[in-house]
């Protein structure tokens, strides 16, 4: 029960590491809001956390739209009280039109920018104050290792986006850490969910995948949710302001 007490907002909660983290703060005592622009996606995460006897909340809205952030934290906080956890978890990958930089149409780039920076911007602007009626709290940002080294086919908005998450991260963790608000970001190494399910259905590539990777495999959503779980939970308690990689060695070659 290493949340007992808190209550979380989670973005993109209704797939992949989002709902594994859901189900998984929800497990160790979180009330979790589970925020999502699929109400199909999302309601099934908070049926799986209802079945398992804990508490969640639904909230349905696109990160990238500030009218909407505003909502789904309101809604939240309505329902359980309080805020303790800002999880920015919601980003998409899309390889079909976001390539490099003299492929990509503006309309594409700024969509990109929308989901993956925009979002974290507007969770900060609308949970933080309620993090600091609570006496504190910690977020969480999603990077990724392409923000770290590059990826070897291009991604330049996403890649972009989450490059730019590593610096509001350290600025977010200066800015509001005397008010015991910590920031931090993990970087996931490829991870099986359903992003990246398109990418993985061919047993060739996921091989060529899985060979460039030290550990030799791709994580489990859970591997990512529990490092996730540890920057939510006291046992973090002084770590702010940095970046956790968790990729199965891939920066380290
Ligand atoms: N899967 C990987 O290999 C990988 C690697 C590195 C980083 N990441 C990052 O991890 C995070 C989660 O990825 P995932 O693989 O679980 O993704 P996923 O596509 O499996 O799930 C993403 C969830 O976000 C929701 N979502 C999408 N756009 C949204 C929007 N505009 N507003 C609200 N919700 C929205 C989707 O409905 C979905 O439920 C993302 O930030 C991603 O960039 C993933």
């Amino acid at each position: 029960m290493r949340l007992k007490g808190k209550v979380a907002f989670i973005t993109g909660a209704g797939m992949g590491q989002g709902r594994e983290a859901a189900i998984l703060f929800a497990r160790e005592g979180a009330r979790v809001i589970v925020g999502d622009i699929s109400s199909k996606a999302g309601l099934e995460t908070v049926r799986r956390i209802e079945r398992r006897g804990g508490k969640a909340i639904f909230a349905e809205g696109d990160v990238g739209v500030e009218r909407d952030v505003k909502r789904m934290i309101d809604t939240g906080v309505k329902k359980f009280g309080a805020l303790h956890i800002l999880y920015n978890n919601a980003g998409v990958l899309w390889k079909d039109r976001d390539r490099s930089v003299t492929e990509t149409t503006e309309p594409n780039w700024d969509r990109v920018m929308a989901i993956n920076l925009k979002g974290p911007f507007f969770v900060a602007k609308f949970g933080i104050p309620y993090l600091i009626r609570s006496g504190g709290g910690s977020i969480i940002n999603i990077g990724s290792v392409s923000a770290l080294c590059g990826f070897t086919v291009a991604q330049d908005a996403y890649t972009s986006a989450k490059g730019a998450l590593i610096s509001l991260t350290k600025s977010l963790a200066i800015q509001f850490a005397r008010h015991n608000i910590r920031c931090n970001i993990i970087h996931p190494g490829i991870i099986a969910t359903p992003m990246q399910a398109p990418y993985l259905k061919d047993p060739k590539r996921r091989k060529s995948f899985e060979d460039s990777i030290p550990l030799g495999r791709i994580a489990h959503p859970r591997e990512i949710a529990n490092v996730a779980l540890f920057l939510a939970s006291d046992d973090s308690s002084y770590v702010t302001g940095t970046e956790i990689i968790a990729d199965g060695g891939f920066c380290a070659q």
